[in-house]
């Protein structure tokens, strides 16, 4: 502790020599009749900024008079105010003078190239004075004259306290406009302002072209900047949006006070809005809040009208909006229009749900009231198509004409609601049509059940029934399709249907069955030279077809408690999962009582043969690494959330994520634990903990309750395996107490997270790629399930260029993880009904 102080204390004597020694400073005030020239700068009190002349190349000898951090120069690309953006001057013949008549001056060798044009007479004292918050203030005795965070306007960068809009009465208004470039201020294409429409908001125009929309302040933040509002709590930064009769502004501020922390954002010369902050008890190292626009769909009406923009990862969805059909004009893509026209009768509303609502250029607000009556509102003016109501600030919104630069975002934003064309003597003549179809259907599904059930009691067979589906022994019509059963009437197939009308069979994909000759040919008979490896469901071993296919063949130890037939059904149902980050299930061979499933081949064998083995380990570079990372999180993405069946892992490790021959992470075994299981459902959370140490979350291991965030636990810890090339379940009886989670959180807490690296990642990365994997990674290991991530967050920190903010907490659990190699071999799954 005192050691940290005296650190401290010589730390800051040293930045105070170095201070001093580096320019001659002349205080953070000017009176009237003196001048500031070449060499001579103004500081604020707190050493925070520093008013003088600067240029941006060494070479020309241009310079400009402006503003910017003490401890950064101008070249970093931090200049925060400039009087001469358009006009540089040559500094060696430049002076900056507050004359004795008030009027604050840039002189070029005697002529005015800038002035405030505050000349006045029977001044007392004219001062102009730098202050901690950036602004430069000209005051006459207690009068302000001139400041710059007012009237000086189109600089790139806003700093908190700054309004950001216009006033009304005065006409005057403050944007940000880019810079030309890195090394030229002069104003460039790029422009961000508060639009004056009955519905303002930030956009930033490219010329006179709309480039991005903030979309609506909903009370604490704009819609289109999600980060903003999500980070209420831990966010260094405070907004402000106001906007009424006489004047418009956005402005941000500290959130507390006094502040640690610096905030700016910069409009760069290439349209990008960047917020940073800066620790100023920390590092020099300026940390990115946000980056705006954030992804494709954040471009001005990228989709063109009437359709919406939704980020898919990897590449941008187009839709149109119901009852929409695509158009193209001139041979392009230009959007959406009505399929039929808009009949004024017609008061049917799709719902268009997490959305930014589309421009409001065309939109009226209608003041505070509930969805009914807003849609009233809408039902009863002929030309309204559209109407939302965004709480927290204008309430009802009601739109005209086309709907323009709608994009979804994940769980953020707004309901729109868009008018459907209706047509009433179309409706008749379906229902016409409809009545007698779906009469015929129920009146088949009957026969088809008295026939499923007489078959039923002439087998012992069981049906399948999936959990969280209604339960009963369905008799009528109505029960059976709602109850999902699925009987089994077929052997000669892995997929085991009947065709009865019952919705569930036409999900279930045929997967194919080979006899166990075939296998035994591909496999040599099972001999030893084609044992791939042994897991808990039993031998895997390497197969060629005759066709020369590649396989694997994982034959299943015998200890299941599910019948072939139920097992059978199981198989059906994980072959419907499929994805791009998951081994595929080919087909499957039940013969006598060997039950053997045949998946697809992995060239490269699993992830944990390449992270831990060090010579491999150089073969992974960041870049490899952050795929895998990516991989992996999708494809759990996937089981989680996106398949027919959501899935929970329970046994996520290296050595079960494969890596096929482009290096693509698919994750094996998410489904077949559920045949070891069988019927015993897993979901009361009582069964015994199964998985593998090290990878368990802890209340898992200690109570055996599972969830979704189980699995997200085991992804941090691998992400954390992956980075730093060691297992964390030996990794405490080699590096003093800690267990990789700890050791890892300790470097974070410390700024030494780099440090978690393994030595072959060390030779190029992105620091601040890496930081946010890291930081991810040790969020997903929190002991408290609930404030780790869920799956569908984890993709997006991956995917966003944003700054993690979410405090983060030492994962505590410790000793258990040390004791030795006592791995259960076993694992499980769960299945349930969307
Ligand atoms: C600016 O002020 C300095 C002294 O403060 C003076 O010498 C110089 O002449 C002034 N420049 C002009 C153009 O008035
Ligand atoms: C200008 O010169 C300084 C040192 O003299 C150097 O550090 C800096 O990189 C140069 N800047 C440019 C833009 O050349
Ligand atoms: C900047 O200077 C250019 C020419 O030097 C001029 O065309 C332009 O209007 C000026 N812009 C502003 C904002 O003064
Ligand atoms: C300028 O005037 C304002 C308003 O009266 C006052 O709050 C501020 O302290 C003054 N600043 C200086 C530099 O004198
Ligand atoms: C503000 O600008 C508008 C249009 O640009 C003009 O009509 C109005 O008179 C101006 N108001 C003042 C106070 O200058
Ligand atoms: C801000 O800039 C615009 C355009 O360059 C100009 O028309 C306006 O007068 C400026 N406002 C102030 C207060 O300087
Ligand atoms: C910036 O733009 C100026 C012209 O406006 C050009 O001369 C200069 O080379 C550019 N610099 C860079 C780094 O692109
Ligand atoms: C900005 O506008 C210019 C001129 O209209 C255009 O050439 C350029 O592609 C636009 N930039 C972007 C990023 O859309
Ligand atoms: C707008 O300005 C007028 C006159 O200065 C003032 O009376 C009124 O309260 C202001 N309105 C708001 C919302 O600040
Ligand atoms: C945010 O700023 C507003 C006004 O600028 C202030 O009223 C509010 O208390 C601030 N909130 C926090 C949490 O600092
Ligand atoms: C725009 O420029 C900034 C600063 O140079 C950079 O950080 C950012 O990545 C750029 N954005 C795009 C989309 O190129
Ligand atoms: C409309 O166009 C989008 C984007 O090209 C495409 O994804 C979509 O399938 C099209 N819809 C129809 C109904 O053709």
């Amino acid at each position: 502790m005192q050691q940290l102080f005296l650190f401290r204390f010589l730390e800051i004597v040293a930045v105070m020599l170095f201070v001093v020694g580096q320019s001659s400073s002349s205080g953070d005030t000017m009176i009237q009749d003196t001048s500031l020239v070449n060499g001579q700068t103004l500081r604020s009190t707190g050493e925070l900024f520093q008013l003088g002349f600067f240029s941006l190349d060494n070479s020309s000898g241009k310079g400009y008079l402006g503003i910017w951090y003490c401890n950064f120069t101008p070249q970093e690309g931090i200049v925060v105010w400039i009087a001469n953006r358009n006009k540089s001057v040559n500094t060696a013949m430049a002076s900056f003078n507050l004359t004795s008549d008030g009027n604050l001056i840039l002189f070029e060798d005697d002529q005015t190239v800038w002035s405030t044009g505050t000349r006045s007479t029977g001044l007392n004292s004219a001062r102009l004075q730098l202050l901690d918050s950036g602004n430069l203030v000209l005051n006459d005795s207690n009068l302000i004259l001139w400041q710059s965070f007012e009237h000086s306007n189109d600089s790139s960068t806003q700093l908190p306290g700054m309004k950001f809009g216009f006033v009304k009465r005065t006409n005057t208004s403050r944007r940000q406009v880019s810079w030309k470039n890195s090394t030229d201020p002069s104003p460039g294409d790029y422009t961000h302002m508060i639009r004056a429409l009955p519905i303002p908001d930030l956009v930033i125009f490219n010329g006179s072209a709309k480039y991005h929309r903030s979309g609506l302040w909903n009370g604490y933040g704009f819609v289109g900047y999600p980060s903003i509002a999500s980070n209420q709590v831990t966010n260094p930064a405070n907004y402000t949006f106001v906007s009424n009769e006489n004047e418009s502004y956005f402005m941000v501020n500290y959130r507390a006070s006094p502040t640690p922390v610096l905030i700016r954002s910069t409009l760069w010369a290439n349209g990008t809005i960047q917020r940073w902050f800066l620790d100023r008890g920390g590092n020099r190292e300026w940390q990115l809040l946000s980056s705006i626009p954030a992804d494709e769909c954040d471009m001005y009406n990228l989709c063109g009208r009437n359709r919406v923009c939704t980020n898919k990862y990897v590449a941008v969805e187009c839709q149109c909006l119901d009852g929409f059909v695509n158009i193209t004009e001139n041979g392009r893509e230009a959007g959406c229009e009505r399929e039929k026209p808009l009949n004024c009768s017609s008061n049917q509303f799709s719902k268009v749900q997490n959305v930014k609502v589309p421009d409001t250029e065309n939109a009226t607000p209608r003041g505070n009231m509930s969805l009914d009556d807003c849609k009233n509102l809408c039902s009863d003016n002929c030309s309204c198509v559209a109407y939302a109501v965004i709480s927290g600030s204008y309430g009802c919104i009601t739109w005209l004409g086309d709907l323009l630069d709608l994009r979804t975002f994940v769980d953020e934003g707004d309901d729109l609601y868009v008018r459907l064309a209706e047509s009433s003597t179309k409706k008749h003549v379906w229902a016409a049509i409809a009545i007698p179809l779906l009469l015929g259907f129920f009146l088949l599904c009957c026969v088809g059940v008295l026939v499923w059930r007489k078959r039923k009691r002439a087998s012992t067979r069981l049906p399948l029934q999936l959990p969280n589906v209604k339960e009963g022994n369905s008799t009528t019509c109505d029960d059976v399709s709602e109850s999902r059963l699925v009987s089994i009437d077929s052997e000669d197939s892995c997929l085991h249907n009947n065709d009865k009308g019952v919705d569930m069979i036409n999900t279930l994909g045929l997967l194919p069955s080979y006899n166990l000759e075939t296998i035994k040919t591909a496999t040599n008979d099972f001999s030893d030279g084609n044992k791939l490896g042994e897991g808990g469901f039993g031998v895997v071993y390497m197969g060629q077809l005759e066709d020369g296919q590649k396989i694997a063949v994982k034959k299943l130890s015998r200890n299941s408690s599910q019948g072939p037939n139920q097992f059978q059904n199981e198989l059906s149902l994980i072959a419907k999962l499929q994805h791009r980050n998951l081994v595929r299930l080919l087909g499957c061979c039940i013969e006598d009582t060997e039950r053997i499933i045949i998946l697809e081949y992995m060239e490269n064998k699993s992830l944990d043969a390449f992270i831990y083995d060090k010579t491999k380990c150089s073969l992974l570079n960041w870049q490899k690494r952050l795929e895998i990372i990516v991989g992996i999180a999708r494809g759990l993405l996937y089981l989680h959330q996106d398949s027919v069946l959501r899935v929970i892992h329970r046994d996520l490790k290296p050595s079960n994520i494969l890596l096929d021959k482009d290096m693509i992470p698919k994750i094996s075994d998410f489904g077949i634990a559920r045949i070891f299981e069988g019927d015993r459902a897993l979901e009361d959370g009582t069964t015994r903990p199964i998985g593998t140490f090290g990878y368990m979350a802890p209340e898992y291991l200690l109570y055996g309750q599972f969830s979704f965030k189980s699995d997200v636990f085991s992804f941090g810890v691998i992400v954390l395996e992956i980075l730093s090339g060691k297992k964390n379940r030996t990794f405490g009886q080699t590096n003093s107490n800690l267990n990789l989670l700890q050791h890892s959180y300790k470097l974070w807490k410390e700024g030494r997270s780099l440090e978690i690296l393994n030595d072959a990642v060390s030779c190029s990365y992105p620091t601040i790629e890496l930081l946010r994997c890291i930081r991810m990674a040790l969020l997903c290991v929190q002991d408290n399930h609930e404030e780790r991530p869920t799956m569908t967050e984890v993709v997006m920190m991956l995917a966003s260029d944003e700054q993690l903010l979410t405090p983060l907490k030492q994962p505590t659990i410790t000793s258990i993880y040390s004791e030795g190699d006592c791995s259960t071999k076993e694992m499980s799954i769960t299945i349930t009904g969307r």
